[in-house]
C-alpha cells in the first residue's frame, strides 16, 4: 500500500490523464469536466486509492478526446476483494460498468471484459445470475458464489450499448449497430488501462454470450487495431489475448439453419416437432440457405436478405416458439411469460435488488435514471434489428483475430435451442483461416471435471470449440462449476 502510494504520487509528473473529483451526490454535475472550481487530483497508480464516496473522473484521453471515466469504490457483492462500479463518459453517452478485483492475485491474475447479448440486455444478468462474485437468485438478495470467474481473474461486466441497464444518453442519443457499440468499448477499454498502471500490459480476455457472439469478434478487433495508435502514441498496447464466446450467434445463417437439426433430430435431446412439420422445413433448407448465401453474404441486399431471413424464420423457428418449449433449454418448458421472464422467473429477484434505492446509490447510479431496472431493452433491441445490425456475421472477424495469434473459445450449453451447439460446431469447421484443414479433421474428444465428462471439445491452433454437457444458453447458469474449470484452463492456456 506504501509503495503504491509513492509510486501515486511520482506517476503525477508522467501522467496522460488527470483527475478531477466530485461529491458523490454531485455526481449530476460530472459531465461539465474542466470545471474550474474543481481540483485536480493526480492520476491514480492504484485503484485502491479510490474512493467509497467519490466518483473520480478520469479526464479524457489523448487519442480519445470525447471519451471519460468516472470510478468508485464500491463494496457489495464479494465482500473478500475490492469492487467498484461507474460510468465510461463519451460526452453525453454514458456506459456503467462493474468492475471486481480476483479472489486469488489482482496484481497477477488476467483480466476479463464480459458482456450480455440481446441486443439490449444488462450484463447484470450475466453478473447475478451466472458468473458475477455473488448471485441474486431468490428473496434473499445476493449470496457468495463459489465458482464466480473472478476466482482468478479480474472481472468487468459492462452495460451496453446505450440504453442497456443503468447506460443512459441525455439527448436521446442511440446505438443501433455493433460497429458503432465496438467504438465506445474499445476506448472504454483503453482508457481504463491507461489510467491504472498495474494493469497495463494485463492478458486480456472479451467474454459475453449470445448477441455476444456478433459483438465480441467486432470488440476485439477493435481494440486490436486500436493498438496501432497507442503504439505510435509511444503507449502500451491492450495485451488482448483472447475472446471467449458462449452460446453465441457470431454467424446468424447458419445457426438459422441449424435449428431443423436441434428441433428435427436427437442433435441435442429426442426430436421435438411432429414429422410432418420436419419434412416441410427439410425442404426448405437448400433453399433458404442459397437465398440467404446470395443476398447476405455473397452480396448484401438489405430488401433481399431481410426478405429470405423473414421467411426463413418463420418456417425454421415459429414452430418451436409454438410448442412453449424453453427457447434457452430443450430439456424444458419455458417457466413463466418469456416477455417478462425470459422463461427464468428468478430474474425478477435481480430486478428488485436492481430497483432497491440503497442499492442504487451505492451502485453510484444516475440518480435521473429512475424507472424500473428492465434486463432487455426492446428499443435498442428493436434498433439493431431495424438496422439490420443481426443479419451480419462476424465470423471473419474471427479469422482475422486467430490470424494474429488471437485465441478463441467457442463453447455452447448443449440443450440451447436459440444458438445452439449443431450451428456452432458448423461454422467454426466451415470458418475459412490457416487452420481449418487441421481444425475440421480434429475429432471431438470428451473434457472432464472431477474425472467425469462434462462435453466434447477440439482444439488447433488457438481456436477451441467446446460443448457443455446438459446446459443451456447461460452455461454459468446451468453448470457453475464446470464453466469455471473451462475459464480457469483456457486463462492458463491449457487443453481442456
Ligand atoms: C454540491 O457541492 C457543493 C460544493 O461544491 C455544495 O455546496 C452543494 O450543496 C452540493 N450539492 C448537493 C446537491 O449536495
Ligand atoms: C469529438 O467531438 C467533437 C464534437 O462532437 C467532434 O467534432 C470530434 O470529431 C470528436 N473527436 C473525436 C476524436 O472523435
Ligand atoms: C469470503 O470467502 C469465503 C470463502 O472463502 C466465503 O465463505 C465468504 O462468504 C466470503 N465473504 C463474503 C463477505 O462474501
Ligand atoms: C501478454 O500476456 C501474456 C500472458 O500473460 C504474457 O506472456 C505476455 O508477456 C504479455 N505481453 C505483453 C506485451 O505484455
Ligand atoms: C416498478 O415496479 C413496481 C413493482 O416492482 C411497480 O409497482 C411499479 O408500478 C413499477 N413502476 C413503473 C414506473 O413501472
Amino acid at each position: 500500500m506504501l509503495l503504491s502510494y509513492l509510486l501515486y504520487v511520482f506517476s503525477f509528473f508522467c501522467s496522460t490523464v488527470a483527475i478531477q473529483t466530485f461529491l458523490a451526490v454531485n455526481r449530476s454535475t460530472t459531465t461539465t469536466l474542466n470545471n474550474e472550481n474543481d481540483a485536480l487530483l493526480p492520476h491514480p497508480q492504484s485503484l485502491s486509492l479510490l474512493s467509497y464516496d467519490h466518483f473520480e473522473t478520469l479526464e479524457p484521453h489523448p487519442i480519445y478526446p470525447n471519451h471519460s471515466v468516472r470510478i468508485k469504490k464500491t463494496d457489495f457483492c464479494d465482500g473478500n476483494v475490492s469492487a467498484y462500479t461507474g460510468y465510461i463518459d463519451i460526452q453525453a453517452r454514458h456506459l456503467f460498468f462493474y468492475f471486481f478485483e480476483s479472489r486469488s492475485n489482482p496484481d497477477k491474475d488476467d483480466v476479463i471484459f464480459w458482456t450480455n447479448g440481446g441486443p439490449g440486455c444488462s450484463s447484470s444478468l450475466g453478473l447475478f445470475m451466472e458468473l458475477g462474485p455473488c448471485r441474486v437468485l431468490d428473496s434473499g438478495g445476493p449470496k457468495y458464489n463459489p465458482y464466480s470467474w473472478n476466482t482468478n481473474a479480474n472481472v468487468f461486466f459492462i452495460d451496453q450499448p446505450i440504453g442497456v441497464g443503468f447506460s443512459y444518453a441525455e439527448y436521446g442519443e442511440t446505438v443501433s449497430t455493433s460497429e458503432d457499440a465496438a467504438q465506445d468499448v474499445a476506448a472504454f477499454v483503453t482508457i481504463f488501462f491507461s489510467s491504472f498502471d498495474q494493469f497495463k500490459g494485463r492478458s486480456f480476455h472479451m467474454a459475453g454470450e449470445s448477441y455476444g457472439g456478433r459483438y465480441l469478434p467486432l470488440f476485439a478487433s477493435a481494440v486490436y487495431d486500436n493498438n496501432a495508435k497507442l503504439l505510435a502514441a509511444g503507449q502500451t498496447p491492450i495485451n488482448l489475448t483472447s475472446v471467449m464466446i458462449g452460446n453465441g450467434i457470431t454467424d446468424s445463417i447458419t445457426t438459422l439453419l441449424s435449428y431443423f437439426d436441434v428441433q428435427c433430430t436427437a442433435a441435442s435431446v429426442p426430436p421435438i416437432l411432429d414429422i410432418k412439420t420436419c419434412v416441410y422445413m427439410k425442404s426448405t433448407l437448400p433453399r433458404c440457405k442459397k437465398w440467404m448465401t446470395q443476398s447476405c453474404v455473397d452480396q448484401f441486399d438489405s430488401v433481399n436478405c431481410g426478405a429470405a431471413y423473414s421467411f426463413c424464420s418463420s418456417v425454421l423457428s415459429t414452430p418451436y416458439r409454438q410448442t412453449g418449449m424453453n427457447p434457452y433449454d430443450m430439456s424444458r418448458k419455458c417457466d413463466g411469460d418469456i416477455s417478462v421472464t425470459l422463461c427464468y422467473p428468478m430474474t425478477k429477484y435481480i430486478l428488485q435488488y436492481l430497483d432497491d434505492p440503497a442499492i442504487r446509490t451505492l451502485l453510484g447510479v444516475e440518480p435521473s435514471l429512475t424507472a424500473n431496472f428492465t434486463s432487455c431493452n426492446h428499443d435498442v433491441g428493436n434498433d439493431f434489428r431495424a438496422a439490420q445490425d443481426t443479419l451480419h456475421p462476424t465470423k471473419d472477424y474471427v479469422s482475422a483475430l486467430l490470424e494474429r495469434g488471437v485465441r478463441v473459445l467457442i463453447y455452447v450449453g448443449t440443450y440451447d435451442w436459440i444458438c445452439n451447439w449443431v450451428g456452432n460446431e458448423r461454422w467454426t469447421i466451415a470458418l475459412g483461416w490457416s487452420g481449418q484443414r487441421e481444425f475440421a479433421r480434429e475429432e471431438l474428444k470428451e473434457w472432464y471435471v472431477d474425472e467425469k465428462p462434462a462435453g466434447k471439445m477440439r482444439s488447433v491452433k488457438g481456436l477451441t470449440f467446446a460443448t457443455v454437457d446438459g446446459a443451456g444458453h447461460m452455461v454459468p447458469y446451468d453448470k457453475p462449476k464446470e464453466s469455471l474449470a473451462m475459464v480457469q484452463r483456457w486463462l492458463r492456456g491449457d487443453d481442456f
